[in-house]
């Protein structure tokens, strides 16, 4: 019924009645279709849903009447409008054709003029209906619809709004829509934003764009956050963007508590790790705040170094737990007074792989295991206690082991006082491309520096 061309059937048991409705509704320019019995014309119907029927009446087995009666029964055909084709010209066959559903009548032998005047007038009827109940359907649709609905003109006007577009953009009672430009609904910051999407689509760049954005408040009230999508679509004849209005405040807020509980869960995750870190001090008796101060030196130098802030994260954590290992270096060695042993050595220097062995357990300090298992590491392949160089040390242990040794030779231990700041930076830069990565040494001495002479104002 909807079809572009429109279609007819034409239903006769007799071959030359088809040949002639066929040879006259041909120059029409339909489409014809064809049935010779009332059960072949009933299949047909269902399924092409021609645009007219024109039904013979007097047909052997099942008679037009009949053929009528049905199609009006089923869904499918019910609205099909029918046109019954008799030799009976009296008044009580054309009544009993409107009983059973007919819509017109013509009588054999069929006049061309009349024939071409009611196919015509009927199809056009037909079409202009359903046209009309697609739209009404349409419409309703868009009252219906739960979100803001707003039809824009290209030129970014107001044609069409649904109730609930109207809540969300006038305060109840405040006149009508209709006209205003959309964009001035929205915040101004996010408005060439929206038009940029607009202009994507009304050009047919994009068919469709969706950007989460923010209404104005009505008076004092906070922005709205929505959700537009934006598709193009015809609107009289003309482009046009339909805009489908989403209030998403309860998402937002949903966003909100999820990233509150997550901040919750992760400050107590590191709030446990600065205290096992700080225990760790306490029995080292000799590193008061080194913990915490190379924690955020080597944030400092990560950021210096282009490191991204999801990274940084467990930087942070693997400063802090970087020699969670010596957990397992017995007292006597981690105390003694003197030198170490040989053998002692080799015992000190176990804790990087215990550090590995106890953070690997652990799924959220996986990723922040680099730092104590390889902190030991030298650029040149000198370290331990996989013999690591250059850039086979992972950056952030790269990074660690010149913030290490800085912070260690600047503070003051048990046989020895702390070392004046040159005195620690030409021992950086002595040990660059031996024990330390060049490229580490210079983006810290660059922060040391800058950090040294705090600019004034
Ligand atoms: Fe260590
Ligand atoms: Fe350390």
């Amino acid at each position: 019924m909807t079809h572009a061309v429109p279609c007819v059937l034409i239903v006769d048991d007799t071959p030359a009645a088809r040949k002639t409705l066929e040879s006259l509704l041909k120059t029409e320019g339909y489409r014809l279709a064809f049935a010779s019995s009332g059960v072949e014309a009933l299949e047909v119907a269902a399924q092409l849903k021609p645009d007219l029927i024109l039904l013979d009446v007097m047909m052997p087995e099942m008679d037009g009447y009949e053929v009528c009666r049905r199609l009006r029964g089923a869904p499918e055909t019910s609205q099909v409008p029918i046109i019954m084709v008799t030799a009976l010209d009296d008044r009580a066959s054309r009544l009993r054709g409107l009983e059973v559903g007919a819509d017109d009548f013509l009588t054999k032998p069929i006049d061309w003029a009349e024939l071409r005047a009611r196919t015509r007038t009927i199809i056009r009827l037909n079409r202009y209906r359903l046209l009309y109940a697609q739209r009404s359907r349409y419409e309703l649709l868009i009252r219906l619809s739960p979100d803001g609905i707003v039809m824009v003109s290209a030129a970014g006007r107001i044609l069409l709004t649904n109730e609930a577009a109207e809540a969300l953009l006038i305060p109840a009672g405040e006149g009508t829509l209709s006209g205003a430009p959309l964009q001035g609904f929205l915040l101004e910051a996010e408005s060439a934003r929206f038009f940029d999407a607009f202009v994507r689509v009304i050009s047919g760049q994009c068919p469709l764009e969706r950007l989460e954005t923010w209404l104005q408040g009505r008076g004092d009230a906070p922005p709205v956050p929505v959700e537009i999508s934006l598709g193009r679509h015809e609107w009289e004849e003309l482009p046009a963007v339909q805009c489908l209005i989403r209030d998403i405040t309860w998402r937002k807020e949903a966003e909100l508590e999820r990233s509150r509980l997550f901040r919750e869960v992760t400050d107590a995750y590191d709030v446990t790790i600065e205290t096992l870190a700080l225990a760790l001090e306490l029995r080292g008796r000799d590193m008061g705040g080194h913990g915490r101060r190379v924690a955020e030196m080597t944030v400092k130098v990560a950021r210096g170094m282009g490191v991204n802030e999801d990274e940084i994260v467990n930087i942070r954590r693997g400063a802090f737990l970087h020699d969670i290992g010596k957990i397992a270096i017995p007292d006597s060695i981690l105390h003694k007074p003197g030198p170490l042993s040989a053998e002692e050595w080799t015992i000190m220097r176990r804790h990087p792989d215990v550090a590995c062995d106890l953070l690997s357990q652990i799924s959220f300090l996986r990723p922040a295991t680099v730092i104590p298992c390889f902190h030991h590491e030298k650029w040149d392949g000198s370290g331990y206690p996989r013999g690591l160089r250059g850039e086979e040390i992972p950056l952030p242990a790269r990074i660690f082991s010149v913030v290490d040794v800085w912070d260690a030779l600047s503070s003051e231990r048990v046989y020895e006082p702390a070392w004046p700041e040159e005195k620690v930076i030409a021992y950086c830069r002595d040990h660059s491309g031996s024990h330390f990565d060049p490229r580490v040494v210079a983006v810290f001495l660059d922060i040391l520096e800058k950090e040294s002479f705090p600019p004034r104002g």
